[in-house]
């Protein structure tokens, strides 16, 4: 049942009472929310608050209507682009979604985004819409980064000033078929550039819909710098991660290449079963990893040409739980360690570290037992000779519903042959 409202700090400013908030509580809570209310006020400094945000939003939505007006479609762009603006991670998705949005809301005929290299002082489009042949050229030395780089005020072409910009401004505005642009930077760094090109309704851009633009692309340079921030962080792991196989590989000569050629076929299986992509992320960095627990063990072992003792087998059979807390202490490979873990665990339950069966075991560990399975069969060992993909599949299938699960066989069946010879 729900409660009724514990307390309506009024929401005041200048006088002016804007309206109320209402905290309503669980029973449990009451106690320690009346406290709060009588003794530390924290509720009224919410109200606080809130009364100094509400003006706030009320003059960004103002400027907003005076943008999109007579645009209801702009008005959902507008709604649509705050809401996902910080969400994606993907730098070319942004610049993509940015220029396609921005479009929208300021009912512009063409709009783009220029972000500086990485590893170089130019500036590049990125994406753009209503505007052919311009994604990946470079904008003119002296023209709008130079600008940007010491003025960090918008530029527009229908103002006084702009015949007396330099030349090169025009020539960047004119590739870019943009009426105005405005600076994308981060603690005063300029990181990029926006640009919109002629409304539809042939009206100027009004002083208040500059500086509209001006709020948005600090939101859009925050949102660009983090996407940038995420992809050299994901490259860093990566690089991470192919160390540590490396290492295993350098150990054990029998086996180099098999992390790569287990990952390929791994993802290969993942695209038939249509896992999601954080599954596939997942997947690729435990397949990846899954015999990084063999650096613990003896490289006379590893590679020794005749069978194992029964004491080298126990040792051996120590590597999912290795490898699983080698990588335990990595945040970002969290949702590995488990499916490192149990990467030779058998459907039937009669398999290692644990035994466990059937569902028990993760799902992206049984792809990887497929997997794995196919590569040795595949390989050359000092014993046997490597056996073709028709064997491989013919073994497998054999096992299917004893060691491996039934339903990632038949993925695995599926993969074209062309995708099963990839990392070899
Ligand atoms: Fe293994």
């Amino acid at each position: 049942m729900s409660q009724p409202p514990l307390f309506r700090p009024p929401v005041k400013i200048l006088l002016q009472i804007l309206g109320a908030v209402v905290f309503a509580c669980a029973a449990v809570g009451i106690v320690y929310f009346s406290r709060m209310i009588f003794q530390n006020g924290i509720l009224l400094s919410l109200a606080a608050s809130a009364a100094l945000l509400i003006p706030i939003h009320f003059a960004l939505t103002t400027l907003a209507h005076r943008i999109i007006v007579k645009s209801p479609a702009g008005h959902d762009s507008l709604r649509n682009f705050n809401r996902r603006l910080i969400t994606i991670l993907d730098i070319a998705k942004l610049s993509s979604f940015v220029t396609v949005h921005i479009k929208k809301i300021c009912d512009a005929s063409s709009s783009a985004f220029i972000l500086r290299d990485e590893n170089a002082p130019q500036f590049r489009v990125c994406a753009a819409e209503g505007i052919h042949h311009v994604k990946g050229r470079t904008l003119a030395a002296g023209g709008l980064a130079s600008w940007f780089g010491t003025h960090q005020n918008s530029v527009m072409r229908r103002s006084r000033r702009f015949s007396r910009r330099a030349a090169a401004i025009r020539t960047d505005m004119d590739m870019l078929s943009a009426e105005l642009c405005v600076p994308l930077c981060i603690g005063g760094r300029l990181i990029g550039i926006l640009t919109v090109g002629k409304r539809h309704d042939r009206r100027p851009y009004t002083r208040s819909q500059m500086m509209f633009l001006h709020a948005l692309s600090d939101e859009i340079a925050i949102a660009a710098s983090n996407a940038r921030s995420y992809n050299d962080l994901t490259r860093t792991y990566f690089e991470t991660i192919e160390s540590f196989a490396s290492a295993i590989e350098a150990k054990d000569a029998y086996t180099r290449g098999h992390s790569d050629r287990v990952t390929a076929i791994s993802l290969a299986i993942a695209q038939t079963l249509k896992l999601s992509q954080e599954h596939v992320d997942t997947l690729s960095y435990a397949s990846m990893l899954h015999d990084i627990g063999k650096i613990s063990i003896d490289g006379t072992v590893l590679n020794k040409p005749s069978s194992l003792t029964s004491d080298e087998m126990s040792i051996v059979r120590k590597h999912p739980a290795v490898g699983e807390s080698i990588i335990a202490p990595i945040a970002f490979l969290s949702k590995a360690r488990h499916v490192v873990r149990h990467h030779h665990e058998r459907w039937d339950g009669k398999g290692y570290p644990d035994g466990i069966a059937g569902e028990r075991i993760p799902l992206l560990s049984r792809i990887i037992t497929v997997a794995d399975a196919f590569d040795a069969i595949t390989s050359s060992r000092p014993y046997r000779r490597a056996r073709t993909h028709k064997e491989a599949q013919h073994e497998i299938i054999q096992h299917r519903g004893t060691q491996f699960d039934p339903v990632i066989v038949d993925a695995l069946m599926k993969v074209p042959e062309q995708q099963l010879t990839t990392g070899n």
